[in-house]
């Protein structure tokens, strides 16, 4: 993980900002830029970019104290304490993408949207020349190793319900620049793809596929979007090993509820529903 950053001097807002930023992590962060996508329908709209912060989910949920717009994006260079699911720390070196989007869905659905965002992800990966996979939840997966991560977390501002839904691409990343426990089980676009993708193009395509997602969210049923999730995710059909809490159980990966659970069969033939814990893909 990064030391924490110490902060630049004082500096002014640029004048041709239009969103009103103040959040906390101003103290340490610089933001170097604003971009506006006027064609998007609802994320990606507005971009803030940073160089450094500790983490964008915690940025994005800072400036919700102040009235920001649905769709808003918070990218950063690099992360000081990037968060991973199951309070784990995210690796943010420079060099991979670190983007946080803020949502503002009618229902608490900050679990299920965090997994349906890993077919944006997916499709970016794809797009650019990696052919990933999903493993259940939403880690994008290309031979074994992990490449992408999501973290979704449900907020309450003002009684206002948000999503933030954060990001972590292994772009443009030095495998050797990651944890040496993590070396193993990662890989990243430049070792994967000879051809070298900028962040702000891989960026700009995730954006439009994340936004092209989220008006589908907006308007059609979710459980049309579980479906094509399903069929997405290659942790369908193989043996698995999930633990949640203290409890431990096999068994085959044999769909995904309509809830988004992923439904287990174990050698019983008893099904389970599982959300969250730790899965282990058993060869
Ligand atoms: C995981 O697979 O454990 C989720 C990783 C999510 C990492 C991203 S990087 C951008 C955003 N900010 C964070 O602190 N975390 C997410």
């Amino acid at each position: 993980m990064w030391p924490r950053l110490p902060g630049p001097p004082p500096r002014r807002r640029p004048p041709d900002a239009h969103v009103e930023i103040s959040p906390r992590s101003s103290d340490s962060s610089l933001k170097i830029g604003e971009v506006h996508e006027a064609n998007r329908k609802a994320v990606g709209r507005t971009i803030l970019h940073f160089d450094a912060v500790e983490s964008t989910n915690e940025t994005a949920k800072e400036l919700l104290e102040s009235d920001v717009e649905e769709g808003l994006v918070v990218w950063a260079d690099r992360q000081a304490a990037g968060r991973g699911r199951h309070g784990r720390a995210w690796a943010s070196p420079l060099g991979g993408l670190y983007a946080s989007f803020i949502l503002r869905p009618r229902e608490a659905h900050a679990w299920v949207l965090g997994l349906l965002f890993g077919m944006p992800v997916v499709k970016a990966l794809r797009h650019f020349g990696v052919f990933a996979g999903l493993k259940y939840p939403n880690d994008a997966m290309y031979q074994d190793r992990k490449i992408a991560g999501i973290l979704s977390e449900g907020v309450y501002r003002h009684d206002v319900y948000h999503v933030v839904v954060g990001i972590g691409v292994n772009t443009n990343v030095d495998l050797e620049k990651l944890p040496a426990e993590v070396q193993p089980k990662a890989t990243t676009l430049k070792r994967e793809v000879n051809l070298f993708v900028a962040n702000e193009e891989f960026l700009d395509y995730l954006l439009n596929q994340v936004d092209d997602l989220y008006s589908r969210y907006r308007n059609t049923r979710i459980e049309f979007l579980v479906k094509d999730y399903r069929g997405q995710c290659t942790t369908i059909g193989k043996r698995v090993s999930v633990t949640t809490g203290k409890e431990k159980l096999t068994g085959k990966a044999y769909d995904i509820g309509t809830n988004g659970a992923l439904v287990i069969i174990d050698d019983q033939g008893a099904k389970h529903d599982f959300f969250e814990g730790t899965l282990e893909i058993l060869k």
